[in-house]
């Protein structure tokens, strides 16, 4: 009997790129969702762009497009990514959707109604100037305890220290650079602590590993708090409904994100959602990263309860990626962007590589590059890519393509190949790939091994026939191990089939054996890694790495500066702004003010003076005839020297650094600006 499996990775935020450390998930997931295809389960696999909160809302305001646009740019690029890396959803969608917006209301209208959410008021950081709440994040710092400047509200990146945004010296809004004020907000909270004997008994159940559990357990003796699911706009989230200016929190609808995309796939197949969804026919699995314990062990199978949906029947959780042992490092180049990483390398070779690290517990894996090319070049090129590519010339080139039988020594190698299969199911039912690798790694040397010891390239010379047999073990000593690897690299599987002439593979291949079979021409399988391109690929990442600070630092980074941005101008209110051309008629230095320039302008026949503080900068004979642009509605100022009626267009660093605007010779005085 064939099971029914829906399977959901955590749901990247649409706020960066996919990276390498991501997808040790995506992997993982796609790994197990192919080979539960591959033995004849139905396997669903969903997912979706996680769109909400407080750091998308921010960043589609420093790129100056709306949340919407911004989220809609992330999805292409995540799908991009994700197809490049043979990483195939069923469905993956957004949680922007109208689907998420009606099981997020469901979901908290029925925890309402249960008593599950409270209302309580708070106190938070607030930022009179961006007219927002700050989450600790977006505020920033001196750490209180080593002192480095410019740290989060949270945990410093320095000395490593948590602690309050209100232990911070000097705090401030990481977006404008004000000084936070406290302000008082009522906030909507799920009564966690109702919950925590029936997530107990969950765990009991065997919800999650042994090592979860175990994080769990301290969690339960710590004590369940309440947990805030609202925030007050400006969000990009859904509205809570019957409220003006709240809004769900991300972390409430993000896994409901799952739902929405098995509904949202549903309604596409005319499949029925509560059906598939909620009944206990269909199994139900999620894979996240340590990091996200806490929501996905507590928050959402409680949400789920307190709403009467049915739960995961696993977690699985992975650990984090380590490069060559230590953790991502921009400056090191190993924040390595999913896409770049594909711009160097092969995308089935990290695939392959993850196999072989991942065993399906909560250690963190360590991708070490060194490691990385020997793996591959040894195991994947020089044992498996091996038996293929020195079979096949010969089969096709001098034996007119055709398999012969197989005799009694090849029948025993593909015993031993064969008899690997239930351990290597359990393996990977169990999410131990490493192991699974390690056997077929083990299997390969013994084909490898079949293939010295008849040597097909000697016997070629004398016995067609014998050469024939030997091969055709050796080739189907290929197929066996390639039914074995397929979820790990599809591709490399499909180049196989194709060479072998068979239609794809799956683990029901396993015991038929290929005799008397037309096979196709040889296509290459697989290249050797060069280091030269690891440490382009390191290059490059480098280089982003530091390109995008210097943008992130130049659209946020006004911690720094000393003058906080104004507040917000309107268009309307920038429109207000009359540029005109102007005529610089008469210029001259002013008395006493060595920065100051007198400057009488003709503005279409209106006379304007104007002092400009361009005097270092400009000698008064360079100006007379110029044009130059007027503000020509400025409300007049009485200055020291005289009456300004205007301002002249110019800017710099200051002193000799500054620059007006000028205006092709064409222009007509008076003539209006847009
Ligand atoms: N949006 C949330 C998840 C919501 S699920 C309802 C989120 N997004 S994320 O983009 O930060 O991470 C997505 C997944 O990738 C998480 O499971 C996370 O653990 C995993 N990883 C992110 N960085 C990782 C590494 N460096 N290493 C391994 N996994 C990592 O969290
Ligand atoms: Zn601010």
């Amino acid at each position: 009997m064939s099971r029914k499996i829906i399977v959901t990775s955590a749901l990247p935020y649409a706020n960066g790129p996919i990276h390498i450390g991501h997808l040790v998930e995506y992997l993982q997931t796609d790994i197990w969702v192919r080979f539960q295809k591959a033995i004849g389960n139905q396997c669903w696999y969903f997912c979706a762009d996680d769109t909400h909160g407080t750091p998308i809302m921010i960043k589609a305001r420093a790129e100056g497009i709306e949340p919407e646009q911004l989220i809609k740019k992330v999805y292409a690029e995540h799908t991009r990514d994700f197809d490049k890396y043979h990483i195939k959803f069923d469905n993956y969608y957004s949680t922007h959707s109208d689907e998420n917006r009606q099981l997020s209301e469901l979901i908290f209208q029925r925890l309402s109604e249960k008593g599950s959410i409270v209302k309580g008021e708070i106190e938070q950081a607030y930022c009179e100037n961006c007219k927002m709440f700050l989450p600790d994040r977006f505020i920033r710092g001196t750490c209180p305890k080593c002192k480095a400047e410019n740290q989060y509200g949270d945990s410093c990146d320095s000395c490593g220290a948590t602690y309050q945004p209100t232990d911070l010296i000097n705090p401030v809004c990481a977006t404008c650079g004000t000084t936070p004020v406290r302000k008082k907000s009522i906030h909507y909270f799920f009564r966690l602590a109702d919950y925590q004997q029936q997530l107990k008994d969950l765990m009991a159940g065997g919800y999650t590993g042994k090592s979860v559990s175990n994080k769990l357990d301290e969690w339960f003796s710590a004590g369940l708090k309440d947990w805030d699911i609202s925030r007050d706009g400006p969000y990009f989230g859904f509205k809570i409904p019957g409220e003006k200016n709240k809004f769900f929190y991300v972390w409430l609808d993000a896994p409901i994100g799952y739902m929405a995309s098995c509904k949202n796939y549903c309604d596409k197949n005319g499949l029925d959602f509560e059906k598939v969804w909620n009944s206990n026919e269909y199994e139900l699995y999620h894979f996240i990263g340590k990091d996200i314990m806490y929501f996905h062990a507590l928050f959402w199978p409680a949400t789920l309860m307190g709403s009467g949906f049915r739960i995961a029947k696993r977690l699985f959780v992975h650990g984090f990626l380590t490069v060559n042992g230590e953790k991502m490092s921009k400056s090191k180049g190993t924040f390595i962007k999913a896409e770049t990483y594909a711009k160097h390398l092969d995308p089935e070779y990290l695939r392959f590589y993850y196999a072989s690290k991942l065993a399906g517990g909560v250690e963190d894996i360590d991708l070490s590059l060194d490691d990385f090319v020997a793996k591959v070049n040894s195991d994947l090129v020089g044992k498996l890519a091996n038996l293929a590519s020195r079979s096949v010339p010969m089969l096709t080139g001098k034996l007119d393509s055709m398999l012969g039988t197989i005799d009694a020594a090849g029948k025993k190698l593909l015993h031993q190949l064969v008899s690997a299969k239930e351990q290597i199911i359990s393996d990977y039912e169990n999410l131990d790939y490493a192991s699974v690798m390690r056997q077929i790694a083990l299997l390969a040397d013994a084909a490898n091994k079949y293939v010295e010891q008849n040597k097909p390239w000697d016997t070629i010379k004398t016995d067609a026939e014998k050469t024939r047999t030997v091969l055709t073990t050796i080739l189907n000593a290929a197929k066996i191990l390639t039914v074995y690897l397929k979820p790990v690299l599809p591709v490399f599987a499909e180049k196989i089939e194709k060479i072998l002439n068979i239609a794809p593979l799956s683990f029901a291949d396993i015991e038929t054996v290929l005799e008397n079979h037309k096979i196709n021409e040889y296509i290459r399988l697989a290249e050797r890694v060069d280091k030269d391109k690891v440490q382009a690929m390191l290059e490059e990442s480098k280089n982003e790495s530091a390109v995008a600070k210097a943008m992130a630092d130049g659209q946020t980074g006004q911690v720094t500066l000393a003058e906080p941005i104004e507040p917000e101008c309107t268009i309307d209110d920038f429109k207000k702004v009359d540029l005109r051309v102007a005529k610089v008629v008469k210029a001259e230095k002013v008395v006493g003010a060595d920065k100051l320039l007198h400057l009488e302008l003709d503005i279409g026949g209106i006379t304007k003076n104007v002092f400009a503080g361009i005097a270092q900068a400009y000698v008064p004979e360079q100006l007379v005839g110029r044009l130059v642009i007027c503000v020509a509605n400025l409300q007049s100022r009485k200055m020291k020297f005289g009456i300004s009626e205007g301002m002249i267009l110019a800017g710099g660093s200051g002193g000799k650094d500054i620059f007006m605007l000028g205006i092709d010779s064409g222009a007509k005085p008076g003539q209006r600006i847009h």
